[in-house]
């Protein structure tokens, strides 16, 4: 059986992550047909728009997209093409795994982070307060939780960890300050969690004691669901502690399309070198490959990047090797064949 997907190479190192990533996924024998599609800054120089209207139809019809990273250009009128995505997509959910596979500082870390993806502080809807002298004087972004919005993603969470045999589900929030937009997830959370009692765990942390918690006893932690602001920045905490960017995946699920992609951006001071590690964008496709139904093949893959980075000590420049994307690349799909 056949998929139909939307491929957006991106920006920057996108191209040459996405690229090893196609051949990766070939070698798992699960056959996609990629509708070639631009995004970022490679949009704005054929198309004059970061997000063209063809890559947004190609998305709608195929509900499925693997995303190489997109610089979103600097300067007025242009939106973050990400967050113009998830808001298109109603991409409400973003999980973000995050297992040691090098042992470095820590070791044996397996945490997943479920974010909500949409509302929170990225509303968007902010403006300045200017007084005479200073245009700027103050600037006021206004949060907003809704009950229907922490209900979905707190629920998608729970049944994460059901899913996936999860034992826990830690509900991160500051309903002590921000007695609303944050009381109210806390508030649902607890509610949803009622209903798992016997089959999920659950407890809730604010975010500061979480974020310190994290690095100092990270074993206590197994699904973590957050509001997006403090998911954003928890989501980078995690990866830190298992080996940087470079091998973190992220989902972005939604009601009428997934993407996914890696945690990190475009990399432009490493771009057309061939030294990027793909093992970010390789992970994310295995996530894909879940999400197709195709578990077995997304095992495989996932298990060739490990055995490649670990078994055989085929590392890129940032995890401390000297691999090029093409090596490293060809590796995986070797180790990823069906
Ligand atoms: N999902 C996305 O599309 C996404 C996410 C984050 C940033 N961005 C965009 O990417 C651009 C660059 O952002 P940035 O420099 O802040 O972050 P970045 O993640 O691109 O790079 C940060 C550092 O990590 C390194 N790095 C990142 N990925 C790597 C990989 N796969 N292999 C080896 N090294 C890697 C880079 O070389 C750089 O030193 C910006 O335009 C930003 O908006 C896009």
């Amino acid at each position: 059986m056949g998929y139909d997907v939307t491929l957006i190479p991106g920006d920057g190192i996108g191209p040459e992550i996405t690229d090893a990533t196609v051949k990766a996924i070939a070698a798992t024998g699960v056959d996609c047909r990629w509708d070639l599609q631009l995004g970022g800054m490679a949009a704005v120089e054929k198309l004059g728009t970061p997000i063209p209207d063809q890559t947004l139809a190609s998305i709608r019809t195929r509900r499925v997209a693997l995303k190489g990273p997109l610089t979103t250009p600097v300067g007025p009128g242009y939106r973050s093409v990400n967050v113009a995505l998830r808001k298109e997509f109603e991409l409400y959910a973003n999980i973000r795994p995050a297992k040691t596979i090098l042992p470095g500082r820590y070791d044996g870390i397996d945490i997943v982070l479920i974010r909500e993806n949409l509302e929170g502080f990225y509303s968007g809807i902010e403006h300045w307060i200017p007084t005479k002298d200073d245009p700027h004087a103050a600037g006021v972004t206004t949060g907003v939780t809704t009950r229907y919005g922490c209900e979905r993603i707190i629920r998608y969470a729970f049944e994460y960890a059901v899913r996936h045999g999860r034992q826990k589900v830690t509900i991160v929030h500051k309903a002590n300050i921000l007695k609303m937009v944050s009381g109210l997830f806390l508030e649902v959370g607890r509610a949803v969690a009622k209903e798992y009692e016997g089959r999920v765990a659950a407890n809730d942390m604010i975010i500061d004691n979480c974020a310190m918690q994290i690095v100092l006893r990270p074993e206590q932690f197994d699904v973590l669901v957050a509001t997006n602001l403090f998911g954003d920045i928890l989501s980078d905490e995690l990866s830190g502690l298992v080996g940087g960017l470079g091998l973190t995946p992220g989902a972005n699920i939604g009601t009428t399309a997934s993407i996914f992609e890696a945690v990190h951006g475009s990399a432009p001071d490493i771009a057309g070198q061939g030294i990027a590690n793909p093992s970010a964008q390789m992970l994310a496709a295995a996530m894909m490959l879940d999400h197709l139904g195709e578990v077995e093949a997304g095992l495989r893959l996932r298990n060739a990047v490990v055995d490649t980075i670990v078994t055989d000590g085929i590392r890129t420049k940032d995890l401390g090797g000297h691999a090029t994307t093409q090596h490293f690349g060809d590796r995986v799909a070797a180790r990823a064949q069906g």
